[in-house]
């Protein structure tokens, strides 16, 4: 599987809520049916939204430049079964950046080191490009009725890597404090305020580094 490093890919937890939120419900109606595999609802995606178990499973993330999240990886954990299931999304405007190919390889990565045997995601057979980053992560699709089966058999030394995922870990923290600083440079009175951090997405969005991103 090749690797994803250049990628700063960050662990969420239960305060990202409402930015992983933001980032499905803004997803346009085709990707979030792809997403989901199905049409969803505003509310069930907020529903969907509240009831991730961040104790359980693990979400990740790709900040923007203005620490919105521009990407999201959910890996939900049978831990009974050792079963680690993905679905993943990229915001629009942030595509075919490798960003997608990132989120998966690093839960990939994350779901051998815990010693998950399986990893799958259940996808439209029409999801061409899903199907290709599958494919390239060493996922074996199987199309049947209209949805792709992905999935890949993992094993902990040719999948996982505790000093990798180390690694990766640094880079991401590195990556926000960056950011951060970026933003308080450009944003000096938000920064006196520490409103930077608490500010809704959308009005980050509007900042001095709208643009950017
Ligand atoms: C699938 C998705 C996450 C990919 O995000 P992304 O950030 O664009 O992914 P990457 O940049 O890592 O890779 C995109 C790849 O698709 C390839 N690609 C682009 N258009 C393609 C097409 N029509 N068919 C096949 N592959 C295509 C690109 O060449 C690239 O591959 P490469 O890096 O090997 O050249 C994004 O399109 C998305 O959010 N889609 C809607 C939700 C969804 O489908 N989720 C998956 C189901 S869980």
């Amino acid at each position: 599987m090749a690797t994803a490093l250049r990628v700063a890919v960050q662990r969420l937890n239960p305060k990202h809520r409402e930015d992983i939120a933001r980032h499905l419900l803004q997803l346009p109606e085709n990707d979030r049916r792809l997403r989901f595999g199905h049409q969803v609802r505003d509310q069930a995606v907020r529903e969907y939204v509240d009831g991730v178990d961040f104790e359980r499973d693990r979400v990740f993330g790709i900040l923007g430049d203005d620490l919105s999240l521009i990407g999201v990886a959910h890996l939900a954990l049978d831990p009974v079964e050792k079963l680690a299931e993905l679905g993943v999304s990229v915001d629009p405007s942030s595509r075919v950046k490798g960003y997608g190919y990132a989120l998966l390889h690093r839960s990939v990565l994350h779901a051998a080191n815990l010693g998950y045997r399986t990893m799958f995601m259940v996808c439209l057979a029409e999801n061409g490009i899903m199907m290709h980053l599958a494919k390239k992560a060493g996922l074996t699709v199987v199309t049947e009725a209209g949805e792709a089966d992905a999935r890949l058999k993992l094993d902990r030394l040719a999948h996982g890597g505790v000093f990798e995922e180390a690694i990766a870990d640094q880079f991401a923290l590195v990556d926000t404090m960056l950011k951060q600083q970026y933003l308080w440079l450009a944003q000096p009175k938000a920064a006196e305020k520490n409103l930077v951090g608490e500010m809704p997405a959308g009005e980050r969005r509007k900042g001095a580094l709208a643009g950017i991103g």
